[in-house]
């Protein structure tokens, strides 16, 4: 996607070859300013101190950090290690784990000496096969869209989303925005209500910005508002990312996914999931009680950040300094909540049979087996 006029994906590598520059995504949206990964170490921190996030820009993040560790050091030991240091940095989004526990197996099989060159064409491909999965899903969201403006007779089509699953919050296009950014090339009228998506503001710091660097037309709003838009039928569809969806289909996205999915059901709105292949746990079945939820430092409840009037980045005390304060990252919609999930190979239910009827080679046994890598064939 663009950055002033110019296509920029959030993550390449440096001139110099190795080093790994990234969008520094804590500084938007009052700076775009990069941030050069040159360890296994940076990468991690980029991952915990969210330089970088969502599910899909963790895992390609993660696969350059080996990357970066295999040039430092090629040993079994630091393989190992390193592999221990990017998996402890954020629990809940699976990409992390499917891409260190895969290329992790592919480098122990690998002799020592090749290990450096094929993790970094391991992340590159990594990276291009998000570019190729997002695209796919914008295509079968904008055949969906076309639907619903079929059905309406005419624009604006208004979409809520919650977070940022933009094209910041994967490699390039995003998943829920993918679709938004076709129609609107297509020439669709759209209008996207943009939640503001406390405690981190992903909403106004990341989706509005990106939407904006577009041209797409939006409005931002605070976390409260999405049910009272609903009741007054200025809502035709939600549509979020997610971090982790089970086998049976339910849904692990940012905080405040959940009620969003409930006042969606309540005013009869279809409540859609942007999913690419390798968000999908095929090792989980119940999302509420398998997959792990992230518990963040409470002083991003207690504090916010954003820009002074003398144009300085500053962070102000929200609370009493002594409030005691809980920061919950991620929350579970259940299946019976969605009404379709868009995948890179079509759209389908959110059951255990409408994912398998698209991800054949995920059934049975091999999908208990643990997070199970889906490689784009879409
Ligand atoms: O805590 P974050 O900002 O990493 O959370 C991101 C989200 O919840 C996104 O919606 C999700 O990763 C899907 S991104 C395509």
């Amino acid at each position: 996607m663009k950055v002033n006029g110019a296509h920029t994906r959030t993550i390449w590598l440096s001139a110099d070859g190795w080093s790994v520059e990234v969008i520094d995504q804590t500084r938007l949206p009052h700076r775009f300013t990069t941030s050069r990964l040159t360890s296994v170490a940076d990468a991690a921190r980029a991952i915990t101190h969210m330089i970088v996030r969502g599910a899909p820009l963790i895992g390609a993040t993660a696969a350059y950090g080996l990357a970066l560790a295999m040039r430092d050091s090629s040993t079994d030991d630091n393989l190992a290690d390193s592999a221990r240091l990017l998996l402890a940095t954020r629990p809940t989004a699976v990409n992390l784990r499917w891409v260190v526990d895969g290329l992790r197996a592919t480098l122990e099989s690998t002799p020592v000496h090749e290990r450096c060159e094929i993790a970094y064409a391991q992340a590159a491909r990594i990276c291009d096969e998000d570019v190729a999965i997002n695209h796919a899903i914008g295509e079968h969201g904008l055949a969906l869209i076309e639907q619903h403006l079929q059905k309406k007779g005419s624009g604006p089509i208004n979409v809520l989303t919650h977070c940022n699953a933009g094209w910041l919050a994967t490699v390039d296009w995003g998943t829920a925005l993918a679709p938004i950014y076709m129609a609107h090339d297509a020439g669709i009228d759209m209008h996207v209500w943009v939640d503001e998506t406390r405690p981190r503001n992903q909403g106004f710091s990341l989706t509005a910005w990106e939407l904006d660097q577009h041209g797409v037309p939006y409005t931002a709003v605070v976390d409260n508002v999405g049910g009272h838009l609903m009741q007054r039928g200025q809502v035709d569809f939600c549509i979020t990312g997610t971090d982790r969806t089970t086998a049976s289909g339910d849904v692990c996205n940012k905080i405040g996914t959940y009620l969003k999915a409930l006042a969606a059901r309540d005013n009869d709105i279809p409540f859609y999931v942007g999913l690419p292949g390798p968000s999908i746990d095929w090792s989980m079945d119940d999302g509420i009680a398998e997959i792990p939820i992230e518990e963040r430092d409470p002083t991003e409840v207690t504090t916010m950040s954003g820009l002074s009037p003398e144009g300085e980045l500053v962070s102000i005390q929200l609370t009493g300094h002594a409030c005691p304060a809980a920061n919950f990252a991620f929350d579970v919609t259940p299946a019976r909540l969605i009404t379709g999930l868009i995948t890179e190979r079509g759209l389908c239910p959110a059951t255990p049979a409408g994912l398998r009827s698209l991800y054949p080679e995920a059934s049975g046994d091999q999908g208990k087996s643990g997070p199970h890598r889906v490689t784009a064939k879409i």
